[in-house]
């Protein structure tokens, strides 16, 4: 059986883990940075010395096509992909390590001289962190036509700056359509980023599916104020109405339960002194749940405890959905393929859930998709410390390669 070759794997990860390395031994390669700009001319080189025909679209994502055996050309690929952009003070695995596996899939198959029925693509999608410009998982969401290009190419970061210009300045505002098109199948190789795998002593996950996720933006404005002589029975704080949202999404998961998760990881004050009452808080909430039913709920009882909050401190509020993705499962002919290909390859696997969201979730409504998953040593993700053991990441490029020769049938 083919096999990726593990050297030239290894080789290519540390390369890309240069490119935007942070001090302590992570990464910061936010989406449409100067390091993304970087990693993307890396990746298309690379493609193209694997005799690869790259094609660049209206958002950024990139596609690199191998041609299939003679008489079809017109037959719709098998795309493998992921995302190189990585959250700020990441890990140097999260998405890359899914473009860097699938690049290995299609150098094996150059190397083995196979040739496939379908053409098999790599794909490397925008700003799918959702670090920089909200939502996440937005060159896979306009593809898949669930956010209209405008709106994406509006979206602007921290500083205010649109997400086209800076796709124009770094050089990839393609002239592609991006937008659905036939696809035989789509396969997604990612590490877990939580403790299952390793602590059943897998090397692979076959991934059924990937829970909902709902994103919101929460604005208070009160009153700035003094510190000192304002008296307490006066104040709009916008911050203890703040509070109480970060109180109610810890709160409101645990009394659903059903494994349903939920986190602010965003807070911006301001003016964020010591001695000024705070005017304005910018939070976002993230809630993640296995069952639409319950994560509905959970929207909406949040939304109720934040209107209340700024009710009770007198502050007004602006309430936005950033994101809603539902819970995706995965077509069952290709988590059967992944399976088969462990099975075949005598690699060590369960099925399971995916608690990140990846474009796969996307790219289901569009085509049949699967997922493959490797051990997250200690679970760690989003943090300097992600790690994954190239052991396990041999298993899962080799999983990778031959559920894709299943889907894309060896000519
Ligand atoms: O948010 C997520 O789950 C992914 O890392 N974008
Ligand atoms: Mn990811
Ligand atoms: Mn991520």
């Amino acid at each position: 059986m083919t096999r990726i070759d593990r050297a030239s794997l290894e080789q290519t990860f540390h390369e890309q883990a240069r490119i935007g390395a942070t001090p302590r031994g992570g990464l910061t390669r936010l989406a449409l940075s100067d390091e993304d700009k970087v990693i993307r001319d890396r990746m298309v080189a690379w493609l193209e010395a694997a005799g690869c025909a790259v094609r660049v679209d209206r958002m950024g994502n990139i596609f690199g096509r191998r041609p299939p055996a003679p008489g079809g050309e017109a037959l719709p690929p098998v795309v493998m992909g992921s995302h190189v952009d990585s959250v700020p003070t990441g890990g140097r695995f999260d998405g890359v390590l899914g473009v860097v596996c699938a690049l290995a899939a299609i150098r094996a198959l150059n190397a083995a001289k196979a040739r496939t029925r379908h053409p098999v693509e790599l794909a490397i999608f925008t700003n799918e962190e959702g670090a920089r410009f909200q939502p996440a998982m937005l060159g896979s969401a306009v593809m898949a036509g669930k956010v209209p290009l405008e709106d994406a190419y509006s979206q602007r970061d921290r500083h205010g700056v649109r997400l086209v210009d800076e796709l124009e300045r770094i050089g990839y505002l393609g002239p592609e359509p991006c937008a659905a098109r036939p696809m035989r199948a789509y396969l997604e190789l990612h590490i877990e980023q939580g403790p299952s795998l390793e602590d059943a002593g897998l090397p692979v996950g076959v991934v059924e599916g990937i829970v909902g996720i709902a994103w919101s933006r929460v604005t208070f404005h009160g009153a700035q104020d003094h510190a000192g002589p304002t008296p307490m029975r006066t104040r709009h704080d916008a911050l203890v109405a703040a509070a109480d949202v970060v109180k109610a999404v810890r709160h409101i998961p645990l009394e659903i339960g059903n494994d349903m998760v939920g986190t602010v990881g965003w807070l911006d004050v301001h003016p964020n002194i010591v001695n000024a009452i705070p005017g304005k808080v910018v939070l976002t909430t993230d809630l993640r749940a296995p069952s639409e039913a319950d994560l509905d709920r959970a929207v909406a009882d949040l939304e109720v405890a934040a209107r209340d909050a700024a009710e009770a401190e007198g502050v007004r509020i602006e309430y936005e959905s950033l994101m809603r993705v539902p819970l995706t499962r995965f077509a069952a002919e290709v988590v059967d393929a992944v399976e088969g290909a462990a099975r075949r390859l005598g690699v060590g696997h369960r099925r399971m859930l995916s608690g990140a969201g990846h474009d796969a979730q996307h790219m289901a409504t569009l085509c049949p998709t699967g997922m493959v998953f490797v051990p997250s040593i200690a679970g760690k993700s989003h943090c300097e410390e992600e790690a994954t053991a190239f052991d396990d990441i041999e298993h899962g490029a080799n999983v990778l390669l031959h559920a894709a020769l299943t889907l894309a049938g060896e000519a």
